[in-house]
């Protein structure tokens, strides 16, 4: 947009992090509806604000309530979905937070799009792979009953695809492992890239 000027601010992420204590960085799970995308992000924030890091959890579920509430979940709008999150994911890395971002977000185009929008090693990709069978077990909400019946269309990993990661930084099956363990393993993963000490 040739008409708009980027406006450079006096006070740098760097500054920010400073201020915080620790570095930002995104931390973006990924994977089916069910799969324990949010329970898992939600149990590290936890122990996140225990250690007194600066973070925010953006949930596709309640993101879909507001920013995101005119879209559905064709490939265009769940495109639109994860382009505005990752420009949000953005905005509060830039405030210097370590960022969850717990969204189905189907496909590596997306997810690839967010990882080149960030600056070199500021977005880790959390693989959470529990199985279809495991989700679709545990259906929580009838979703997977419902998309079974052809009462939901374009349901991810029924009548939707959902492409795996080539290469997380960390994999993940809820199915195989307690939730302190994920935590544990999520936060050596955040020591090693040097976000926390
Ligand atoms: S996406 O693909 O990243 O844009 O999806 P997301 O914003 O994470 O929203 C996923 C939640 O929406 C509910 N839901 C569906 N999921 C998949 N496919 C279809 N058709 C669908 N319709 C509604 C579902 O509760 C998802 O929540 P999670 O937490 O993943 O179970």
């Amino acid at each position: 947009m040739s008409q708009v000027v980027w406006q450079n601010y006096q006070i740098s992420r760097a500054d920010r992090e400073q201020q915080n204590g620790h570095q930002g960085v995104v931390v973006w799970f990924t994977g089916l509806s069910g799969a324990g995308k949010s329970t898992v992000a939600n149990a590290l924030e936890q122990e996140l604000v225990k250690r007194k890091v600066h973070s925010y959890l953006l949930d596709g579920d309640n993101v879909r309530h507001g920013l995101c509430a005119d879209l559905g979940f064709s490939e265009a709008d769940r495109t639109e979905n994860i382009r505005r999150v990752g420009a949000v994911a953005g905005l509060m890395l830039d405030a210097g937070l370590v960022v969850l971002s717990a969204f189905i977000s189907p496909y590596r185009a997306q997810r690839q799009a967010i990882r080149n929008s960030l600056p070199e090693g500021k977005f880790l990709e959390i693989y959470i792979a529990t199985s279809l069978d495991v989700c679709e077990q545990r259906d929580v909400k009838g979703l997977y009953q419902k998309a079974r019946r052809g009462e939901i269309s374009h349901f991810t990993g029924i009548s939707d695809p959902y492409e795996a990661p080539d290469q997380p930084d960390l994999t993940i099956d809820t199915a195989q492992q307690s939730l302190e363990q994920s935590v544990e393993q999520l936060i050596a993963l955040l020591t090693e890239k040097g976000v926390l000490s």
